[in-house]
């Protein structure tokens, strides 16, 4: 077990170009008890939630509730930890007021910031969070609840003029004053040009590694969902495997009847035994 780094977003944003961010997301006590106890600098709960957690196709399925919910659950798992709310879809992009409302749950959940995707309007959203107090991390590149398809999850900034509307994106967000910015699905020379370029921390996932950052699902990681694994994934473990296995192993146990064993029994007196069947007896 590592030890917990009790960082600040200030310190989030001292570590750009001193030492690599490390972040990972999670759902609920037990994932973000990990992620504690491994020593990670961020926790995200992610509205990745809605396809490895809830089983959806896509990220634009989980609800506000949901995410307060695992929120809460995360925390208690990892009291200490810096934490990210990830704005669902649809609970922030059509005023400020709306976007302001929603982080402030957010934070009575547990966070520390939140994260909301894109630019564009997202910019003025973000900048009205901030201003309310709420540190905000920005998503830009793949974003996906712009996707209502899984197979919309595709590398974006694959051309000069598209790398430049990421950058540009990058830069609103920063100007907005976005504590630091998830790049998600583009080329490597793609976040190079751009790390540089911002005052934020930038988080890459699938960006390559000239990035201030990574991030990975939590699931994507340990190797519990394999619905669909981006290149980009390193699987650190295969815990669905491990999972499978054990659980198999419990139901033939089972079915052999070699579980329980006497060691899983709670015991009672003899004296008491005796009392028992004598009452047994009389009725
Ligand atoms: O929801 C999520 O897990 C994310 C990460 C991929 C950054 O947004």
């Amino acid at each position: 077990m590592t030890e917990t780094r009790r960082l600040t977003i200030d310190g989030i944003r001292a570590m750009k170009g001193a030492e690599p961010i490390v972040m990972v997301t999670a759902y609920d006590f037990s994932t973000a008890q990990v992620a504690e106890d491994a020593g990670v600098d961020l926790v995200l709960v992610g509205d990745s939630a809605a396809m490895v957690v809830l089983g959806h196709e896509t990220t634009r399925l989980v609800t506000l509730d949901e995410m307060l919910m695992l929120t809460r659950a995360a925390r208690r798992g990892a009291p200490s930890s810096l934490l990210i709310g990830d704005l669902p879809y649809q609970s922030y992009e059509t005023s400020n007021d709306l976007a302001v409302s929603t982080a402030r749950r957010f934070t009575e959940a547990g966070c520390d910031a939140v994260k909301m995707e894109g630019a564009g309007p997202t910019v003025d959203r973000a900048r009205a969070v901030i201003a309310a107090g709420i540190p905000v991390m920005g998503h830009v590149g793949l974003t996906p609840q712009k996707t209502g398809e899984r197979e919309g999850f595709r590398v974006h900034g694959k051309t000069a003029e598209a790398a430049l509307e990421i950058i540009a994106a990058a830069q609103a967000l920063d100007a907005a004053g976005c504590f630091s910015i998830v790049a998600e699905a583009m080329p490597a020379a793609v976040a190079r040009a751009l790390t540089p370029r911002i005052r934020a921390p930038i988080i890459g996932i699938g960006a390559g590694s000239d990035t201030d950052g990574q991030v990975l699902v939590f699931h994507d990681l340990v190797g519990l969902y394999d619905e669909h694994v981006p290149r980009y994934v390193r699987r650190y473990a295969e815990v669905k495997a491990v999972m499978t296995d054990a659980v198999a192993r419990y139901a033939a146990d089972v079915r052999g009847r070699r579980f329980p064993g006497p060691e899983h029994e709670y015991r009672m007196e003899s004296a008491e035994i005796e009392k028992l069947k004598g009452l047994l007896a009389r009725l």
